[in-house]
């Protein structure tokens, strides 16, 4: 039997440009996804899943029968998950060599699915580490993210960037621009995250912004913006300047809303978050729904967000500088 876990991210800047080949920055948060392996005689899966989102709730599903799982979450989310761990198998087994080698995989994930925090490539990370160590074959956290991103790449139909991936293998804050991937050397950021305990669809989202791109010209121009404004996130986010962080999170929001990916419950949530004195605000990942993403040192922005109706939940999240981790 072999555990790893693997972190969860925000982005603080960039997302659904850094498909298009613009530059993004994820950061690893401390939730982490945790992926149990253990080899069975036969050449069978077998997946058991609990607590997906904050709430918590089970999952389970054998990969080799139509079984519905009786769970309140969309079909999409939930044959995007199971997909996602499917492809994690194949690339341990590819890896090691054992084509038909037989799981019974857990997850556990701190992790809410769908929501912006990187969850499917947590779960993906840690799974190709935990069945690979299972069969013998070590991977460096730069293998296990390539392969991690293979899995990505099939189940969001070629509509996926290295920047979950790579972020949830080696931790800490991380640019990402094409198939460059290096890691940032980041100050600790005061993240503070609001969910609103739903979920956008990743695959329609990312489908909306390539159609309105290939529309518009000023659609095209937004996205080359957000290009521009994370390369001048970087230099702020290496000199330690909140101020201007904040400036630009508050800026990347407004690009991304323009890009139809923003909701009513993220905007709710984001103004609340200015309204407490943050340094600046924006949703995270995907969008249309989910979580944002504020800077703040105080208890301000989480007090504000947790007495906001769109807000089921609030906490605050550390920048983890480990990724793919062993755990037995
Ligand atoms: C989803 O977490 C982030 C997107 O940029 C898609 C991707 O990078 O694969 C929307």
């Amino acid at each position: 039997m072999a555990t790893s876990s693997a972190p969860g991210k925000v982005y603080l800047f960039g997302e659904h440009a850094v498909v298009y080949g613009e530059p993004a920055i994820p950061c690893a948060i401390e939730r982490r996804a945790t992926v149990t392996a253990e080899r069975r005689s036969d050449d069978r899966l077998r997946v058991d899943a609990m607590d997906l989102t904050l709430d918590g709730f089970t999952v389970e599903y054998s990969s080799d029968t139509d079984e519905t799982p009786d769970i309140d979450v969309p079909d999409s989310l939930l044959s995007a998950a199971t997909g996602y761990v499917d492809g994690a198998i194949s690339q341990a087994r590819d890896a090691a060599g054992a084509s038909d080698a037989g799981f019974e995989v857990t997850i556990e994930s701190e992790i809410p699915l769908g929501a912006g925090l990187g969850s499917s490539a947590a779960v993906v990370v840690a799974a190709i580490d935990a069945a690979s160590r299972e069969l013998g074959t070590d991977l460096d956290s730069r293998e296990i993210a390539a392969r991690a991103y293979e899995v990505e790449y099939d189940v969001q139909n070629g509509q996926a960037s290295r920047a979950d991936t790579f972020c949830s293998a080696t931790g800490g804050a991380v640019r990402v621009e094409g198939s460059d991937c290096s890691a940032i050397d980041a100050p600790n950021l005061p993240f503070v995250i609001g969910y609103d305990g739903g979920a956008g669809d990743t695959g329609d989202l990312v489908s909306g912004v390539r159609e309105l791109r290939e529309r518009y010209g000023f659609a095209a121009d937004t996205i080359d913006a957000i290009g521009d404004l994370v390369r001048e996130g970087e230099r702020a986010l290496v000199a330690s300047d909140l101020e201007a962080l904040g400036e630009l999170m508050d800026f990347d929001h407004g690009l991304l809303s323009a890009l139809g990916v923003s909701a009513r419950s993220l905007d709710a949530m984001v103004w609340a978050a200015r309204d407490a004195g943050a340094f600046g605000a924006k949703l995270t990942g995907a969008g249309g729904g989910g979580c944002i993403v504020a800077l703040d040192e105080s208890e301000e922005t989480t007090g504000a967000l947790r007495h906001t109706v769109d807000c089921a939940e609030a906490f605050r999240a550390e920048l983890d500088t480990e990724g793919v981790r062993k755990e037995a």
